[in-house]
């Protein structure tokens, strides 16, 4: 469905679509983008999404601001749709009445970042762009430059040296040009946006390209789809997710009010904001009762979420706001204990994701939400993306000589 028009998220200012290609031309503040569904809920039909049988985001196709690319020849890999589990293990642990988990490690590029990329590189195939640059921690990256392969157009990907190697595997064979930078995320940020004004590439940036939140948004949609729907009516829901730049958090905030506009939910569910206390700039506004995000120095494990000025914080902000939601911070050992919490349920994580666990175990252990509230955590990425830290999760298994003696000696049997 084409965009009607783009409205400043921190200044209100409107745009024609056509005239505005990232952030606000008056105060650079993120853009949301805005449909003619809005006022005309009919124009979509509930029952023909419900029954789709897409599984992937472009069930969505009558929400979203890109063109289905791929309905005869799917040239975008199957991204969405992810599914959402219920650990009876985990719930009880927790105390917890209901507790949903969705997985987005089953992704093409293993996170939830694909979902952002396959709207970006379908509206690079709308608008003709060859070249696609984006700075990355590396899921974003990994997700562009996978997406970008999809349907043989290039990608430029700029991240920190100290990216982890698993992910610079993912972006060096997907075949993008990856250029490791001197400096941290932000610093490789900056220089996109430099070179993307230099050499009239299109950046993917987080919370910089409108179309980011236009794909995360469809979490949104799948967690109304999967869990909300099913739910009683007039019930709440916490949905717990890991933040860095907070452009996650509000896209799938996004999703809520196009729903909300739809009438197909008649209420917001609560957003949690979870951030490492290493990494904390939206999370200090928050408690600050501050409209304004500073910079931190961060310094956390989960090397999705390090970040030291996000760049979606200020929306982020308010979509926690008017969700009646809250941020939370969690430790790196907090993070470490949530990777074999999340694994004795069978979900592989990465630190960033497990973070976003690690809030929800924090927020009942301080009584910040209900146990008698359904919880959902936003599992976002792939354990694979980081074995060092999954490895410092755990004890070492031991290594014995291939005797049954010394097996039933480390067994204790
Ligand atoms: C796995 C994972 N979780 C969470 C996040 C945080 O998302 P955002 O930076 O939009 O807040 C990221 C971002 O890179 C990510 O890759
Ligand atoms: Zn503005």
């Amino acid at each position: 469905m084409p965009i009607s028009y783009f409205q400043c998220s921190h200044c209100g200012r409107k745009f024609e679509p056509e005239t505005v290609t990232y952030t606000c031309l008056t105060c650079c503040g993120n853009l949301d983008a805005h449909f003619s569904f809005e006022e005309n809920p009919s124009e979509v039909n509930q029952a023909a999404v419900v029954e789709s049988r897409e599984a992937s985001i472009w069930r969505y196709a009558p929400l979203l601001a890109v063109f289905d690319p791929g309905f005869e020849t799917m040239p975008i890999h199957r991204v969405g749709f992810t599914p959402v589990y219920q650990p009876e293990i985990l719930r009880k642990k927790l105390g917890l009445e209901t507790l949903f988990i969705k997985d987005e490690s089953g992704n093409p590029s293993a996170s939830f970042k694909d979902r952002a990329s396959a709207i970006v590189v379908s509206r690079a195939i709308e608008t003709d762009v060859e070249t696609i640059i984006a700075a990355s921690t590396g899921n974003a990256g990994a997700a562009l430059a996978c997406m970008a392969a999809c349907v043989g157009k290039r990608a430029i990907i700029l991240a920190p040296r100290t990216a982890l190697p698993a992910k610079i595997a993912q972006l060096l064979t997907y075949g993008a040009q990856v250029i490791l930078v001197d400096g941290n995320y932000d610093d490789a940020f900056n220089l996109s946006i430099a070179a993307s004004n230099e050499f009239g590439w299109y950046n993917r940036n987080t919370a910089y390209n409108p179309y980011t939140v236009e794909g995360k948004k469809t979490a949104g949609l799948e967690i109304w789809e999967q869990v909300l729907r099913h739910l009683p009516s007039g019930s709440d829901l916490n949905v717990f997710i890991p933040v860095g730049d907070g452009n996650i958090l509000s896209g799938i905030a996004k999703g809520f009010l196009d729903l909300l506009a739809l009438r197909w939910i008649n209420k917001l569910p609560r957003l949690i904001g979870v951030q490492a206390e290493g990494s904390g700039a939206i999370y200090n506004a928050f408690i600050q009762k501050s409209n304004r995000v500073e910079a931190v120095k961060a310094n956390t494990i989960a090397d999705s979420i390090n970040v030291d000025l996000p760049r979606d914080g200020l929306r982020a902000l308010k979509r926690v706001r008017e969700s009646n939601g809250f941020f939370i911070t969690v430790s790196d050992e907090q993070i470490l204990t949530a990777i074999p919490q999340l694994g004795s349920a069978g979900l592989f994580v990465e630190p960033a994701a497990a973070a976003a666990y690690a809030g929800l175990v924090k927020a009942l252990q301080t009584n910040q939400i209900d146990p008698s509230t359904p919880a959902l955590v936003l599992a976002t990425g792939s354990g694979l993306k980081d074995v060092r830290a999954a490895m410092q999760s755990v004890q070492p298994a031991p290594i014995i000589e291939p005797r049954l003696e010394k097996l039933k000696e480390v067994l204790s049997v």
